[in-house]
């Protein structure tokens, strides 16, 4: 059964492989996708190690000049998709977005370097990428942290990936409907129109879109001049993890001083998570940095919080948390308690596989092996049950959203070879 698992893992893979990039999958996403790159390469390492290397060197190919790393790269025109380049506009070589993603790249590498066959040629190829992602990281310090307070902003919901999220709900709310070009979306062509994101939400991801666009895309000037700003636990706890990770990776191909910057990243920003811890929910949330307040959202971004290196006890009350939900398959993007949980709308309710990953790996390295395996045994659960789908019910194990997905097939390749 196992061994059947892998192969059809590895056949999406190579399905959705353009040769120097992976598409999430066909139709629904037919580009390159930022964080669905770096953790597809993670499944890629399995059984093609040269090829892993290349998903993330594509991706930094299309690096900007400002150090950001944008969340699609629209290596060929396809009219399936919308927002395409011509929305986007940012006049670059190879159209972009011009906003960002998850810095997963980081912990990806180290990874990559950790398991690395032939480490002469992960070493070169390291050398050549790890000054590209601090600078990614220095760009994120720099543009989306303007305090220094050790935790960084996302401006645009598509930034932390979690389109639809309950907890852009009250921030989102700030960003006008009104006066953006008429437009027609695809996605719904491709996925049931009830598993996505409303028009509602639609007409302000644009409105956002449209708004950086009259900036020229100018990443020093978005922060201060976008009407929403959120601090997200999950996406800095990425990043946290990210720098830890790079850090260690400089220390050892011998770059102290990339080493030494991204260690003081992880260490600052390690610090000001406490900043969003809540009790009374047990896990962190998120911050309107516009109103200084934390959000009243218990979503998965504040459980994801557990990928960098918080404080043990945190990790046990996630922990706690996580079984709190009830859900027959863990780990829910919203928790069934709250009135605003719905079982199959995208980020509002089901499972993610991605972000199962990543709670899971950080639970273990937290020593809280229990739930960590749960995890891990109901993802493999919820593919044998309904395939390699985007996205699943938590509560009926249904499989939703785009079907033969790729980070969904790079993330069995990874617990399979956990399981082993
Ligand atoms: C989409 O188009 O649904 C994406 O999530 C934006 O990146």
């Amino acid at each position: 059964m196992t061994d059947a698992l892998r192969t059809a893992a590895i056949d999406i893979l190579k399905i959705n492989d353009r040769g120097q990039y992976t598409v999430p999958t066909k139709g629904l996403y037919p580009f390159q996708w930022n964080w669905d790159s770096c953790l597809t390469a993670l499944g890629q390492c399995h059984f093609d190690e040269a090829r892993a290397w290349t998903e993330i060197e594509t991706l930094f190919g299309h690096q900007w000049p400002c150090g950001m790393v944008p969340h699609i790269i629209f290596h060929q025109m396809d009219d399936g998709y919308f927002p395409g380049p011509l929305v986007w506009g940012t006049n670059r070589p190879v159209p972009t977005s011009g906003i960002t993603q998850p810095a997963v790249a980081g912990f990806a590498l180290k990874r990559l370097f950790d398991r690395a066959q032939d480490q002469a040629a992960a070493t070169a190829r390291v050398r050549a990428l790890l000054p590209k992602v601090a600078a990614w990281h220095r760009w994120f310090y720099a543009t989306r942290d303007p305090q220094g307070e050790g935790l960084v902003a996302i401006l645009h919901p598509w930034e932390a990936g979690r389109d639809n999220s309950v907890d852009w709900d009250d921030p989102f709310a700030r960003v006008p409907t009104e006066g953006i070009a008429p437009y027609t979306r695809r996605d719904t062509l491709h996925a049931d129109p009830s598993h996505r994101p409303t028009k509602e939400q639609y007409d302000r991801y644009l409105w956002l879109v449209e708004h950086f666009r009259s900036l020229d895309w100018d990443t020093s000037k978005m922060h201060d001049a976008s009407p929403f700003q959120v601090v997200d636990p999950g996406f800095n706890a990425i990043l946290i993890r990210s720098c830890a990770d790079l850090a260690d990776l400089a220390a050892q191909v011998g770059d102290d001083a990339l080493a030494d910057e991204n260690r003081r990243y992880a260490a600052r920003g390690l610090a000001a998570m406490e900043s969003l811890w809540s009790d009374g929910h047990g896990q962190y949330l998120c911050r309107d940095r516009i109103t200084g307040q934390l959000i009243d959202s218990p979503s998965v971004g504040g459980i994801l919080a557990a990928f960098c290196a918080i404080p043990p006890e945190r990790a046990a009350r996630i922990a706690a948390t996580i079984d709190g939900h009830g859900t027959r398959y863990t780990v829910a993007s919203h928790p069934p308690q709250d009135a605003r949980f719905d079982a199959k709308r995208y980020w509002r309710g089901p499972v993610w596989l991605v972000v199962n990953y990543m709670i899971a790996d950080g639970l273990a390295r937290a020593g809280q092996g229990r739930t960590a395996a749960r995890i891990s045994a109901d993802s493999l659960e919820l593919i044998h049950k309904g395939g390699f789908a985007e996205y699943y019910d938590p509560m009926t194990g249904e499989a939703l959203g785009g079907g033969q997905f790729t980070w969904t097939a790079a993330m069995v390749l990874e617990f399979l070879a956990h399981d082993s």
